[in-house]
């Protein structure tokens, strides 16, 4: 199998940096679809874009394709390696023609953004299930913080990982990870979300999407 530049850089990132990466493969384009799904609403306004964890990019191909005249995109990435990955990526792919000066990658952990409340939607890849809840908690209000009252928020998991993984695991985990499926449930609850399953993903994903009130 000839595995491209990116993946490659995907595989030795998993491996160097599983704590923050938390994948072994970047997203497929089925989850890449879903997960950006309402920037394709018919007529409807430009947006302030921020992408948490493009990692090499699968997502941020999919939002460039589906952005219109006017939207603007940040992909915030704390992986140096993935940030170098992703500059590189959208100075060069044809796909990006007509976005890249719309386009900006900034090398930073989500949490150091301010809260600025002025963006539109979040489309966010981070591997939840890999930190602490009170992390967890952290990295929610932050993409709070960053969104309008009526933003959408959109995210992915791995399905059933936690359900998977608990009985393989010492209890702290197991607590951990119980702690991670609550706190989740219930921000997912109070923000009114609509969640879809993608089997054509390894692994395969739940999608969330909700709405800041
Ligand atoms: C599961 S990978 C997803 C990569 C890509 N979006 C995809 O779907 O293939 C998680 C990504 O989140 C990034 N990440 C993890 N914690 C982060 C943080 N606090 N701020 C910004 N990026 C973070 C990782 O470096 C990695 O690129």
């Amino acid at each position: 199998m000839v595995l491209s530049g990116r993946t490659k850089t995907f595989l030795g990132e998993s491996r160097r940096n599983f704590y923050t990466t938390g994948a072994v493969l970047p997203s497929g384009m089925a989850l890449a679809r879903e997960v950006t799904k309402h920037l394709i609403t018919p007529h409807r306004e430009p947006l302030r874009i921020l992408e948490a964890g493009p990692g090499t990019g699968p997502v941020t191909r999919m939002i460039a394709k589906r952005m219109i005249p006017g939207d603007t995109l940040d992909a915030v990435e704390i992986n140096s390696a993935f940030a170098q990955a992703m500059r590189d990526l959208v100075a060069r792919d044809p796909g990006f023609d007509s976005t890249r000066d719309r386009i900006r990658v900034i090398e930073a952990d989500l949490l150091t953004l301010a809260p600025s409340g002025d963006y539109d939607a979040i489309i966010c890849g981070l591997p939840f299930n890999n930190f602490d809840p009170e992390l967890v908690r952290k990295l929610f209000d932050a993409m709070e913080g960053l969104l309008k009252s009526g933003g959408r928020l959109s995210y992915f998991e791995y399905w059933a990982i936690r359900t998977l993984k608990s009985p393989f695991v010492g209890s702290q985990m197991r607590q951990r990870l119980k702690g991670i499926g609550n706190l989740t449930g219930e921000i997912r609850k109070r923000m009114g979300a609509s969640t879809r399953l993608i089997l054509a993903n390894f692994p395969p994903a739940l999608i969330h999407h909700m709405i800041k009130d």
